[in-house]
C-alpha cells in the first residue's frame, strides 16, 4: 500500500504530517512511502533524511498523490488539490468539518476522509489525539508570544536600580493549552491567575502553583460541570454575569493575559469585553488563543496584532502550532501513527480501517462517496 506525504500548501502552514521517524516506522511494516520534495522543510525535515528513512522524493503534489491509497495531511485538502488524490483513497488531515465547504468534492472523488479533531477523548485514544499534542505546545508557545510583545519582564528582579515586580497573568480557559501557558507563564517567574467553567480545574490550577479565581455555582450548574465528560458546558446567564464582574477585574489588573476557551465546532465564547481592555495599562499583552473559531476577547483581529488606542497589544495569531513546527509536526506525525497502527493489517500490509471501531466511527466525515458528517 502506498502512503502520500504532499506538502502543506495553505499560507502559514509550516507543519508537515510525517517525519523521518514516522516514515520508517511505515516502511517497516510493509508501506511504500512517497514524500513531495520540500514537504518538511519549514519543519527542518529535509528531503535526505525522509530519503534515509526509505521514502521516495516526488517533485509535485501530482505525483506524491496520484497513486497513494493513504495520504497523510496537516489541512484539509482544498477543491484545488481534490482532483490530484486517487480515487478511493484514505485521507489523514484536520477537516474542520463545521466550516469546510469541500465535503462534497472529496465525496465525489471517493475519499474517506479522517478528521483527526474528531478522535473521541477516550483513554485508549490519548496518543492519538492531535488536539491535545497540539494544544499542548500552542499553550507553552502562546506564552512565548506574550513575552516578546510584552514591554515588561516576567520575573521579579532586585537590581542595584531598584526592583521589579512581576508580571501578572491571567489564563482564562485551563483545558491542555491552558494548563501548559499556566506552566510556561509560572516557569518564566510570572504570578498567574487562572479560571475555567469546570471546577475539576481549580485543583490543576494550584498544583502548578496559580491562583483560582473562583466564578461562584449553583449545585446544579456543578451537576452539570461534573456531567459533560470533561468538556465545557453552556453556562447560565447568573454565571455568564458573575464571571464578567471576576474578569473585569482580574485582567484589568494583568499585564498580560491568554484565552483558551474554545467549544468544539462552535463559536468561541467572548469572555474579555473591549471596556475591560480599555482598563488595561499600556504595554500589556493579550494572546487569544480562541482567534481561529471567533475570539474571546473583543477586538481580536485573526491573524493579526492589534495595538489598542490604551497601547494594549492583542496577538490573535490562528496557527500557534506552526510557530513550533519541529516538534509539533512529530507529535501529529506520531498520532497519525498510533491511530493507523490499529487498522494495520499484517498479511495485507495495509490500512484495513475499522470503521465500527469507537475511534474510527467519529472520525468518518467522508466515505463510500456520501457525506456522513452532520452539521450542529
Ligand atoms: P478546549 O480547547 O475545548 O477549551 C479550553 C478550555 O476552555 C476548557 O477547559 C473549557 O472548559 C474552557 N472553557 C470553554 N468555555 C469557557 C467559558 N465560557 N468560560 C471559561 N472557560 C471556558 O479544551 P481542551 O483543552 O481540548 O480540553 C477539554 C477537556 O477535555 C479538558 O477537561 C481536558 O482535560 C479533557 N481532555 C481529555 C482527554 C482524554 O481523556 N483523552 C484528552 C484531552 C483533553
Amino acid at each position: 500500500m502506498q502512503i502520500g506525504v504532499p506538502a502543506e500548501i495553505l499560507a502559514g502552514e509550516t507543519r508537515v504530517a510525517a517525519t523521518p521517524e514516522t516514515v520508517k516506522k511505515f516502511a517497516s511494516l510493509g508501506y511504500k512511502l512517497v514524500v513531495q520534495s520540500g514537504a518538511g522543510v519549514k519543519a527542518s525535515y529535509f528531503d535526505q533524511a525522509y530519503a534515509e528513512a526509505g521514502a521516495t522524493i516526488a517533485a509535485t503534489a501530482a505525483d506524491t498523490l496520484k497513486d497513494a491509497d493513504l495520504v497523510l495531511k496537516i489541512a484539509a485538502p482544498t477543491a484545488e488539490e481534490v482532483p490530484l488524490f486517487k480515487k478511493g483513497a484514505v485521507v489523514l488531515a484536520t477537516f474542520a468539518p463545521h466550516q469546510n465547504n469541500n465535503l462534497e468534492a472529496y465525496a465525489a472523488q471517493g475519499l474517506t476522509c479522517v478528521a483527526m479533531e474528531l478522535i473521541p477523548r477516550i483513554t485508549r485514544a490519548q496518543s492519538s489525539d492531535i488536539l491535545s499534542s497540539q494544544a499542548n505546545l500552542a499553550g507553552y508557545k502562546a506564552v512565548l508570544l506574550a513575552a516578546n510583545e510584552y514591554s515588561g519582564m516576567f520575573p521579579m528582579m532586585m537590581t542595584a536600580a531598584g526592583t521589579i515586580k512581576p508580571a501578572r497573568t491571567v489564563v482564562m480557559g485551563v483545558g491542555v493549552a491552558g494548563l501548559q501557558a499556566i506552566a510556561t507563564a509560572k516557569r518564566l517567574g510570572s504570578v498567574v491567575e487562572a479560571t475555567d467553567l469546570r471546577p475539576v480545574a481549580k485543583e490543576q490550577v494550584e498544583s502548578l502553583g496559580g491562583k483560582w479565581l473562583d466564578v461562584p455555582m449553583s449545585d446544579e450548574e456543578k451537576a452539570k460541570a461534573l456531567g459533560t465528560g470533561g468538556y465545557a458546558w453552556q453556562p447560565s446567564p447568573e454565571y455568564i454575569r458573575d464571571q464578567a464582574v471576576i474578569v473585569d477585574k482580574a485582567v484589568s489588573q494583568a499585564s498580560v493575559v491568554i484565552t483558551t476557551a474554545q467549544i468544539p465546532g462552535r463559536k468561541a465564547p467572548v469572555l474579555v469585553k473591549a471596556e475591560t481592555v480599555a482598563k488595561m495599562k499600556p504595554g500589556s499583552v493579550i494572546v487569544d488563543m480562541a482567534a481561529a473559531t471567533g475570539g474571546n476577547v473583543e477586538g481580536t483581529v485573526a491573524d493579526q496584532i492589534v495595538t489598542t488606542a490604551n497601547g494594549v497589544k492583542i496577538v490573535g495569531i490562528t496557527n500557534i502550532p506552526a510557530l513550533v513546527a519541529t516538534e509539533a509536526s512529530a507529535l501529529y506525525a506520531r498520532n497519525m501513527v498510533n491511530f493507523l497502527q490499529p487498522q494495520h493489517d499484517k498479511d495485507t500490509q495495509s490500512v484495513k480501517l475499522k470503521r465500527d471501531d469507537e475511534m474510527v466511527k467519529p472520525t468518518l466525515i467522508v466515505d463510500g462517496g456520501a457525506v456522513l458528517y452532520v452539521r450542529k
